[in-house]
C-alpha cells in the first residue's frame, strides 16, 4: 500500500500524525478548521505540499459549518509562515466564486490529485539528472508523507530507484526534527530502496571522501531569483556541495514557485521552539535556562544550484521566474 499522509472520508479529514512515527501510526479525525491549523502547527502534517492541501481540506471543513471564509483563511495562514504551498492553496480557495462546501471540497480534492499528477512528472524530469549507479544525498521529507503522494526529491528517488538508476541515498537525521531519520528512512524502507540514514555533521564528510554523486532537496519557496527555503541544514550542504564540485538540484512543484518574492531575503523564516533542541522525546538535555536560536529553514542561495526542477521540466541558472 502507498504511503499516505491524510484522507478525506465521511465529512472529516483523517491524518497520519507525523509526529509519532515511525514507532506508532496514530490517525487524527480533522473536523474543524482550527484543528486543522494545530496539526499544520504542531507538525502533525507538515510538508510544503502538505500543509497547503491540509488547509484546503480546512477551509471545507469551515465551509462545512459555516464559518466565514475570511475566518478561517487567516487562522490556517498563520499556522506556518515559510512554506508558500500554504498561501497558495488559501489563495487558490479564496478565489472560489461560491463558498460552499461542495465548492470548497471540489477544490481541495483538485489541488490534491494536481499535487500527485505535478509530482509524478517532476520526478521523471529530475531523474533524467540522476546519472547511471548514482549515490544521491538529501535532507528532511519530501516523500509521499510532505505531499499528496510519490514525493518532490523522494520522487525523483523512487523513480531514478525504479529506473535501476540509483545506487544508494543518503539520508540527513535532520535535526532537530528528525524528519530524515523518522519519516524517510520510514519510507525509504516501505519501498526497499537503498541507503543510509547519517547524522546531519556527516554529509560534507562523505562528499569529500567521494561518496555522493548528487544532491537532491524540497523547497518550501522558492523566490523569483532561485533562492530557495528549505529544511535548515540545507544551505550548508549546497556550500558543501559547491566546495566539492557536486551538482545541487532543488525539486518542487510549481505551487512551492512564489514569483512575487523577489529573492531569498523577502522570505519569512520560522523560528520555532527552543525545546526542539533542548528536548529530545520530551527529555530534557540541555541545561536549564540554556539559551537557543532555532530557525526551522535557511535560504539557498540560486547561484548555488545546479537545476530546479518543477513538473514543467528542468531550469537552469540563471533563474527567473515570473507569474
Ligand atoms: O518543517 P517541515 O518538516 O515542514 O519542513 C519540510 C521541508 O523543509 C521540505 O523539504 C519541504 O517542505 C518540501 S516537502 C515536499
Amino acid at each position: 500500500m502507498p504511503v499516505r499522509a491524510f484522507q478525506w472520508e465521511d465529512g472529516r479529514l483523517r491524518l497520519l500524525d507525523q509526529r509519532t512515527l515511525p514507532n506508532r501510526e496514530v490517525w487524527l479525525d480533522i473536523r474543524s478548521y482550527e484543528q486543522a491549523a494545530g496539526a499544520i502547527r504542531e507538525m502533525a502534517v507538515r510538508g510544503a505540499p502538505a500543509i497547503g492541501i491540509v488547509a484546503a481540506y480546512g477551509m471545507a471543513l469551515a465551509a462545512q459549518s459555516g464559518v466565514p471564509r475570511e475566518t478561517a483563511s487567516a487562522l490556517l495562514a498563520a499556522a506556518r509562515p515559510t512554506a508558500v504551498n500554504l498561501f497558495w492553496a488559501l489563495d487558490r480557495i479564496g478565489r472560489l466564486p461560491v463558498w460552499s462546501f461542495e465548492t470548497v471540497l471540489a477544490e481541495a480534492q483538485a489541488i490534491e490529485r494536481e499535487d500527485l499528477e505535478m509530482n509524478l512528472r517532476l520526478a521523471k524530469h529530475g531523474a533524467s539528472l540522476v546519472p547511471q549507479g548514482a549515490r544521491v544525498l538529501t535532507i528532511c521529507n519530501t516523500g509521499s508523507l510532505a505531499t499528496a503522494g510519490h514525493g518532490t526529491a523522494l520522487g525523483i528517488v523512487r523513480t531514478a530507484h525504479a529506473q535501476g538508476k540509483l545506487r544508494h541515498v543518503y539520508s540527513c537525521e535532520t535535526r532537530p526534527r528528525q524528519q530524515g531519520l523518522r519519516l524517510t528512512a520510514w519510507e525509504l524502507l516501505k519501498d526497499g530502496i537503498p541507503f543510509s540514514s547519517i547524522a546531519d555533521g556527516a554529509a560534507a564528510w562523505l562528499m569529500a571522501q567521494g561518496e555522493v554523486d548528487l544532491v537532491v532537496v524540497g523547497a518550501d519557496r522558492i523566490a523569483a531569483n532561485g533562492d530557495t527555503a528549505n529544511k535548515i541544514g540545507t544551505y550548508a550542504l549546497a556550500v558543501a556541495a559547491r566546495h566539492h564540485g557536486i551538482p545541487f538540484v532543488v525539486a518542487a512543484p510549481s505551487s512551492t514557485v512564489d514569483p512575487a518574492t523577489p529573492d531569498g531575503r523577502s522570505i519569512p523564516i520560522e523560528e520555532r521552539a527552543a525545546e526542539e533542541l533542548t528536548e529530545v522525546e520530551g527529555v530534557r538535555v540541555a541545561p536549564a535556562g540554556c539559551p537557543v536560536r532555532n530557525p526551522a529553514f535557511d535560504v539557498t542561495p540560486g547561484s548555488l544550484l545546479a537545476a530546479i526542477v518543477t513538473e514543467q521540466g528542468v531550469f537552469r541558472p540563471p533563474f527567473l521566474f515570473q507569474t
